[in-house]
């Protein structure tokens, strides 16, 4: 069922059109803004949760941003409380933020770089403001920045996602629907999107073409591969159902985005990957890490509905009762124990676009990344850090 978004929810969600905004927004995000300010946006209700869309399968409701906001803790306390493992300079000027969310990661960037003009785009619309003041130096945008290639004779399907019910269709190469920004960025920022783009390889080619030679890209990430001890659990069954489900989707719930390949064939050079393990439990750990460990658990109880409901009832044939006795059976086991020895791989990926002055010296990278502030004691397993120079 289509729902239209309340007024307070969309004067919340977007920032007023100035000239800056004006000036830094790509001629598509205006357009999208304004048909929020047409009352066009529509949000999909299902089982419950809002979605931004027919497409995407996270929801953009009150839960999701109270577990979002929690999420952020986690990955600045991986870092000892950075934000980055880019070595961006501290006056860098521009930085696109991929897939905002609420905007926790943009607002404690801005508040940081004072000087610095953030744009921050999302496909939802969020409660931005809540009990907070915005750092004026943020660009608020509403657009989908989910590109590939499409055949000009299936402009109809370009935008079809999860509830169209079509399978992945290997679409032809003919044309690419762009990014177009108008501005180039020194640096962008994408976390927490895996599931939301059809095709990384053209997602990173747009994010190549709009970044300043010499520009970094940051792509943070989860790695469920890396999810352990499953045989014959209920989480183990749901997780391969997860899998299976978002392949049909199109959207598969892979760790390819991640992968040193799918950067180099965008042109990025310097691929480096910082990996932060972070437990799912309670005992046994010193303090901050029991910290970490719980809201982990916590993030991770919650995200269960969230991640499952809507591609387990479209693709895999679950009801929504399904999928919430099946979440409540996960939490059994991990009162009970099953679970004990897991962790989740943080994953920090980044590399460069060529050019750019002086930085083309090898090793750069790694001495920059030698000054990173990260505090490995806060996490229970090892940190590892490998880096690859072209
Ligand atoms: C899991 S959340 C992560 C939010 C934020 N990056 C963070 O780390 O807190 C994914 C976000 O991507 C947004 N999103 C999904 N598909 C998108 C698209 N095609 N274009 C822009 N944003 C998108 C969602 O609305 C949601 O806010």
């Amino acid at each position: 069922m289509d729902m239209e978004p309340s007024s307070s929810h969309i004067s919340q969600g977007v920032a007023d059109t100035d000239s800056s905004r004006q000036r830094s927004t790509s001629p598509q995000s205006v357009i999208s803004t304004r048909s929020l300010d047409s009352q066009d946006l529509t949000f999909v209700e299902a089982h419950g949760r809002t979605y931004a869309n027919d497409k995407y399968y996270m929801p953009c409701d009150s839960p999701e941003q109270t577990r979002l906001g929690l999420l952020h803790h986690v990955y600045s306390s991986s870092l000892g409380g950075s934000l980055t493992t880019a070595p961006i300079s501290e006056d860098v000027q521009r930085i696109l933020e991929v897939g905002a969310g609420p905007g926790d990661w943009a607002i404690a960037m801005a508040e940081r770089h004072p000087d610095t003009e953030i744009v921050a785009v999302d496909v939802a619309v969020w409660d931005l403001e809540g009990d907070r003041d915005l750092p004026n130096n943020i660009i608020w945008e509403i657009d989908d920045l989910d590109v590939f290639p499409v055949d000009d004779e299936d402009t109809e399907t370009e935008k079809k996602g999860p509830s169209s019910g079509s399978a992945a269709t290997p679409l032809t190469s003919i044309r690419t629907n762009e990014w177009t920004f108008t501005e180039p960025f020194d640096f962008i920022h994408i976390r927490g999107m895996k599931g939301a783009f059809r095709s990384w390889p053209t997602v990173y080619q747009e994010a190549f073409k709009a970044l300043l030679p010499g520009g970094y890209i940051e792509v943070v990430d989860f790695d469920l591969t890396t999810i352990h001890t499953l045989h014959n659990t209920q989480l183990g069954r749901m997780l391969v159902a997860l899998r299976q489900a978002t392949e049909q989707s199109g959207y598969p719930l892979t760790g390819t985005h991640m992968e040193k390949a799918t950067f180099d064939s965008a042109g990025f050079i310097e691929y480096r990957v910082r990996t932060v393990n972070v437990p799912f439990r309670i005992a046994q750990l010193n303090d901050a890490e029991t910290t970490i460990g719980k809201l982990w658990l916590v993030i991770f109880m919650e995200g269960l509905e969230a991640t499952n409901l809507r591609l387990l009832t479209e693709y895999a044939g679950w009801t929504a009762e399904q999928v919430r006795e099946g979440c409540d059976k996960v939490r059994e086991e991990f009162k009970a124990g099953y679970h004990d020895e897991m962790n989740t791989a943080l994953r920090y990926v980044v590399a460069r676009k060529p050019g750019g002055d002086g930085s083309e010296q090898e090793g750069t990278l790694s001495e920059v990344g030698l000054e990173m502030e990260v505090d490995t004691h806060i996490i229970a397993a090892s940190d590892t850090d490998t880096m690859q120079v072209d």
